[in-house]
């Protein structure tokens, strides 16, 4: 039997760098219309459509259907992947790992792809456990990886000790030694169960072992990946102030912290963080997008299509606004197009539809004007 230092030998060395996303880009001039590729702040290049890995069964086949859509998102200009260790039972990190192998086989580089993933729900390892309390109970409590209080909502952790161990577990799923961008996932899932000072205590615990983490060079960034927080009323118990996590991470990380992203949900019928004013940064009112940008913070929207949703019967108002043909187009234009977006995530399990998506990548995104004359007229 290999040693953990022996499979850990085995890993993948390197992660994504500003050199090797440039060297990326360079491979899709011409194909690439200019807008498609954006420089993060840090200097790393990101394509404006990323692949998701959320939806589907936890199965062989939907297993190799995503290795497939990886492979065939990246030969087609897409170099950020998305994932969450619970999404499909750890399966979608392992198809994106074996993704990963055959990329290298056809001559892509670790440095030219930037591999994001999460951690916070309590996930089983590939298949449903008959007993779930039992398996938790055995590979977590007893170990002291966490304690019965440091989970909320029965099935969220952010505790230092759990972060970690799942860090490594999607380490050894995708292969890899450095994942690009580690985000908290879902935090506000704690929001309604625990006080605001035990919160903000337990994000400032996170990220204090995130910036080790940075350090030790298993991972490149952090963020959080949230779906109301950053987008409700801020009466709302649900809601987050940017700019106080922010703070936290300064305090964690000092001026040079490593919180660097944020991922919400941005889609035509969710354009909440680009219209609410709901973020005050420096005394300024100002909505997501702009909080953002004043803060150095890189934004990626999720469910670019609402679930599959936006492939289906769109208003023509919009198609003559856009000027794409299919709905799915015109919706994932819509989100890579919003002023403030680096790249917006559409899942995809089939090569049929990386082939179809990948057809906006030839199309600039939509500009400043012509994107708000879309608002005017939905009124
Ligand atoms: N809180 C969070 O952190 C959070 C929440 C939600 C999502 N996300 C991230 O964002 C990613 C995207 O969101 P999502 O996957 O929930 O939803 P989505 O991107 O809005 O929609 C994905 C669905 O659309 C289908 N699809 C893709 N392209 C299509 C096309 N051209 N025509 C018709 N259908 C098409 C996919 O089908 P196939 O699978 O069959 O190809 C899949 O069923 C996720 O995968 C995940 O990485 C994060």
């Amino acid at each position: 039997m290999s040693s953990p230092a022996a499979i850990d030998n085995k890993r993948m060395p390197g992660r994504a760098t500003p050199q090797g996303t440039l060297r990326y880009a360079a491979r899709f001039q011409g194909r690439a219309a200019p807008g498609h590729f954006r420089e993060a702040p840090g200097g790393l290049v990101l394509s404006s459509i990323g692949i998701g890995t959320y939806l589907g069964e936890p199965d062989e086949a939907t297993d190799k259907a995503y290795a497939d859509a990886v492979v065939a998102a990246i030969e087609g200009g897409i170099n950020v992947v998305d994932s969450a260790i619970n999404y499909r039972l750890q399966r979608s990190e392992r198809s994106i790992g074996a993704a990963l192998k055959q990329l290298a086989a056809k001559g892509f580089s670790r440095e030219e792809i930037v591999l994001c993933t999460k951690a916070g729900f309590l996930t089983p390892d590939g298949e449903m456990p008959d007993d779930a309390n039992e398996y938790f109970s055995r590979e977590f409590l007893e170990p002291g990886i966490f304690r019965p209080e440091e989970i909320a909502a029965g099935c969220h952790c952010m505790a230092p000790r759990y972060l970690a161990d799942q860090l490594d577990r999607s380490r050894r799923n995708f292969g890899v030694e450095c994942v690009d961008v580690f985000y908290l996932h879902n935090p506000e899932t704690q929001l309604s169960e625990i006080p605001a000072e035990e919160f903000r205590r337990r994000i400032y615990e996170a990220f204090q072992f995130l910036e080790s983490a940075v350090a030790a060079g298993k991972i490149g960034a952090y963020g959080l990946a949230t779906w109301n927080c950053f987008r409700d009323d801020p009466k709302s118990q649900g809601y987050l102030s940017l700019a106080a996590m922010e703070e936290i991470a300064r305090e964690a990380g000092g001026a040079e912290h490593h919180f660097r992203f944020v991922q919400l949900p941005l889609n035509l019928a969710m354009p909440e963080a680009l219209l609410r004013p709901n973020q005050v940064v420096a005394g300024k009112t100002m909505a997501m997008v702009q909080a953002a940008r004043a803060v150095g913070i890189t934004l990626v929207s999720s469910a670019a299509l609402l679930q599959g949703q936006l492939a289906r019967n769109l208003p023509p108002y919009i198609g003559a606004a856009l000027g794409l043909k299919s709905y799915s187009a015109q919706a994932l234009q819509f989100a890579r197009s919003v002023p403030g977006v680096t790249t917006a995530l559409v899942g995809m399990s089939r090569v049929e539809h990386v082939r179809a998506n990948l057809e906006v990548i030839g199309v600039e995104p939509a500009p400043r004007d012509q994107f708000l004359k879309l608002f005017e007229r939905s009124g």
